[in-house]
């Protein structure tokens, strides 16, 4: 007997996700002993000691089931971004808030959303994967947002528009005057929401964000992540802010517990750690102007970044495609992320490391470039 158990259209269709190579992978794949991964925007300092040692401390209480919602951590996410805890809904990652937001708001059938293209790909995956019809704005061509064109793509049945400031993988991000400004113009019943995954490593986040204003835009929903300056993407920890009738109905669709013991307290230690996010910052910031100045020297065209990584397409002239480039760098231990999953083939993204991985990936790419 054949099994005929149904799996819907859209599941069977799925593109998944297109994750960075891990480290693992690449040592394996080219026999190396040492590879420097700058391909998926995690922390260049790793993990925090504060969060180490209270992770470790905590390492016993895991076969207990976490509070349900984690009330602790709510209160000390509002208190560390003044927020009331009643608007925040924290998530397994902020991709599982995004999850939530497209299977809360549109009816599929009925309602659209819309996004730009390229953009980060969970919201046009997951919109794909409820059947939610999806309409995707393209960017201008240096990347900045078609406000326009955003604003005639939206009609009375848009339930969510998306947008990333700064934008991965560009790290292009607009005056907070226009974000403002394009959010007043949608229908009340059109909610905005602006992933400020990367917003901290702005020169100036609080000027940046639309977290200190959202009391007065109800049609707005803020995204951060822990990932990223907290250093904390495998613990799977961010939060979304949002009208307080919405984050009643994500927390209780939310599967119970999506949020584990040791992520909690991860996140608590990790808004203490003063010390350690001032450090990342300063890493980030140095390390961002040095390959922008060090890229553009070889080069590379090299996009204005606000974000921990830095988009750039090869120098005119050269031989190599940025998939050959991004070869021969994993052969020399380096991983950085190819965009070809963007649409944007001749384009590549490095995520700032440390100095050493910064010089050392430099270093790499200019022997690349020399044999090209
Ligand atoms: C724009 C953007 N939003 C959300 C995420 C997901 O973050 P998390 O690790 O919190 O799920 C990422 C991860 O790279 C991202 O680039």
């Amino acid at each position: 007997m054949t099994a005929s158990y149904p799996i819907r259209p859209a599941v069977l269709e799925f593109t998944p996700y297109t994750p960075g190579l891990s480290i693992d992978e690449i040592k394996e794949r080219y026999g190396l002993s040492q590879v420097v991964k700058m391909a998926s925007n995690e922390n260049p300092l790793g993990t925090s000691p504060l969060v180490q040692e209270r992770v470790c401390k905590a390492a016993g209480t895991m076969f207990r089931y976490i509070q349900s919602g984690a009330p602790r951590l709510v209160e000390a996410v509002a208190h560390f971004f003044q927020v009331p805890p009643a608007c925040v809904v924290l998530g397994n990652g902020s991709d599982e808030v995004i999850d939530l937001l497209i299977r809360a708001c549109p009816t599929p059938g009925i309602h659209n959303v819309v996004t730009c293209t390229p953009c980060f790909s969970l919201y046009t995956l997951q919109s794909k994967l409820c059947g939610v019809a999806l309409r995707e704005v393209p960017l201008n061509p240096d990347f900045s947002f078609p406000w326009q064109a955003m604003r005639a793509a939206v009609d009375e049945h848009t339930a969510l528009v998306f947008i990333t400031t700064p934008d991965n993988p560009s790290g292009f991000c607009p005056p907070r005057e226009e974000v403002l400004a394009f959010a007043a113009s949608l229908p009340p019943t059109c909610l905005l929401v602006v992933d400020e995954a990367y917003i901290d490593f702005c020169e100036n986040e609080q000027e940046s964000s639309l977290l200190p204003l959202l009391a007065t835009r109800p049609n707005v929903v803020v995204l951060r992540t822990f990932s990223k300056s907290f250093g904390l993407a495998g613990m799977r920890l961010g939060f979304g802010v949002m009208p307080q009738k919405l984050a009643t109905c994500l927390c209780a669709i939310r599967p119970p517990f999506s949020v584990n013991i040791l992520a909690e307290i991860a996140g608590i230690a990790a808004l203490e750690d003063t010390t350690f996010r001032a450090a990342t910052m300063h890493t980030v910031k140095t390390g961002r102007a040095y390959l922008q100045e060090q890229l553009t020297a070889l080069g590379c065209t090299v996009f204005p970044s606000q974000a921990n990584f830095l988009m750039f397409r090869l120098p005119q002239g050269c031989t190599k495609q940025a998939k050959e480039v991004f070869a021969s760098l994993l052969e020399r231990g380096i991983i950085i992320r190819p965009l070809n999953s963007y649409n944007l083939a001749d384009h590549l993204r490095v995520t700032v490391g440390t100095a050493q991985e910064n010089a050392l990936f430099v270093q790499e790419l200019t022997g690349v470039l020399r044999h090209a």
